[in-house]
């Protein structure tokens, strides 16, 4: 196992990853829809943007805190939802959920989280939020809200770019579903990362906790069975519905387009994640720090507006907080800490992520994430 310690940028981390896991794991995860053109545009994004530090203005201390529905955290910097961890390390959820309750920040769960609702909740006593689709059956929605509200979640992210699951070219190469299948090549692929085998030998097979009791039983796919519940032609009044039904915090993640933004706000959100599902859905899109500040401007200051996608330095972080955002959530650099170590590895890709804040902080004068705006940014030409 890599030693965490010498593990200092979370790309460290990606390449630590690679070389625990099982080659279509990694590609499960580092992968996204089509040409990856909108992964990609997601991390490129942020070199389009230059900080600009405030000569004379260090402070002794800095203040990274943020408020969020009343919860203060540690850092501005969140779990976003990934499904299908437990693939990556055993119980995998329970890992993220302890990593971020001693972080001290927010996970969010995925629907599709191989641990249950309630055992996610049971792991870690920090803030969750619970991330859920609009299914056809609506009934299943009520009950995961209900599942939801009963276990402690404090918040619901409804997650709309996802009516169908996107192309994932890596995975269709690999012959890769959920659960894996066992034949000549994965059974190679997995003895050549005997540390990642002994570990999940131990465990019991993976399955979608949340969904046994819909049905799918036997299916190969289990993933791609579960997309099939989701309603594709969901709308507008599907969120207000939603709206009516919990009476907690509803984020709306996936909206790229300042007026889907004001129809969220309309329909009852309370916040919104400007996402693009880390490019795994509809390629050719928006990068996510492209599209923030048409956001922004939408909602004006209304309810807080989050995001999503290609986070993987410190200076991201303050970037997108500076363009308007109030906090970003991070899906990959997080699963490559549970890959490389579990619990430990989380901690370690959140801890290295709030070192980089706190140093750019220091560096550039800011004593707290209030003095970032516009003005701290400046658009500059790509690095070639
Ligand atoms: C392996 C994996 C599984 C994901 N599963 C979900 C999911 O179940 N629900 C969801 O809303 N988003 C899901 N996402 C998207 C993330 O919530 C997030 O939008 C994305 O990872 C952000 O981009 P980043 O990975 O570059 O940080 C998943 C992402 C990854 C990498």
């Amino acid at each position: 196992m890599a030693r965490l310690e010498s593990l200092i940028t979370i790309d460290d981390m990606r390449e630590a990853a690679r070389r625990a896991l099982p080659r279509m794991l990694f590609d499960f995860v580092d992968g996204g829809a089509g040409d990856e053109a909108t992964k990609h545009r997601n991390s490129a994004g942020f070199a389009t943007y230059a900080l600009m530090a405030r000569a004379l203005s260090g402070r002794e201390s800095r203040d990274q805190s943020r408020t969020l529905f009343g919860r203060r955290i540690e850092s501005p910097v969140l779990v976003a939802p990934t499904g299908s961890s437990g693939l990556l390390w055993p119980r995998g959820e329970a890992e993220v959920a302890r990593a971020c309750a001693k972080a001290g920040t927010i996970m969010t769960v995925s629907a599709g989280s191989t641990l249950s609702i309630e055992e996610i909740a049971d792991a870690a006593p920090g803030p969750k939020w619970l991330q859920i689709f609009i299914y056809k059956d609506r009934g299943i929605t009520r009950a995961f809200a209900e599942r939801a509200r009963a276990s402690g979640y404090e918040a619901l992210t409804l997650t709309v770019d996802c009516p169908l699951l996107g192309r994932r070219e890596r995975d269709i190469r690999n012959g890769f579903t959920i659960n894996p299948k066992l034949n000549l090549s994965t059974m190679l692929d997995a003895a050549l990362h005997p540390g990642w085998w002994m570990r999940m030998a131990r465990t019991p097979r993976v399955t979608f906790k949340n969904f046994e009791a819909y049905g799918g039983g036997g299916v190969v796919d289990m993933a791609r069975y579960i997309s099939t519940l989701i309603d594709p032609a969901v709308r507008w009044s599907d969120v207000a519905w939603l709206r009516s039904i919990w009476d907690g915090p509803l984020i709306i993640k996936g909206v790229l387009r300042g007026e889907d933004a004001v129809k969220a706000l309309d329909s009852g959100c309370d916040a919104v994640q400007v996402s693009n599902h880390g490019g795994r859905q509809f390629d050719q899109t928006l990068g996510v720090i492209e599209a923030l500040e048409e956001i922004v401007d939408a909602v004006a200051g209304r309810v807080p507006v989050l995001l999503d996608g290609g986070v993987r330095r410190g200076a991201d972080v303050l970037k997108a907080i500076a363009l308007g955002a109030h906090a970003v959530l991070i899906g990959r650099s997080h699963l490559w800490g549970l890959s490389v170590a579990g619990e430990a590895g989380v901690k370690h890709a959140l801890d290295l992520l709030r070192e980089e804040i706190d140093l750019a902080m220091a560096i550039g004068g800011f004593g707290s994430l209030d003095e970032l705006d516009r003005s701290t940014v400046r658009r500059v030409p790509p690095l070639p």
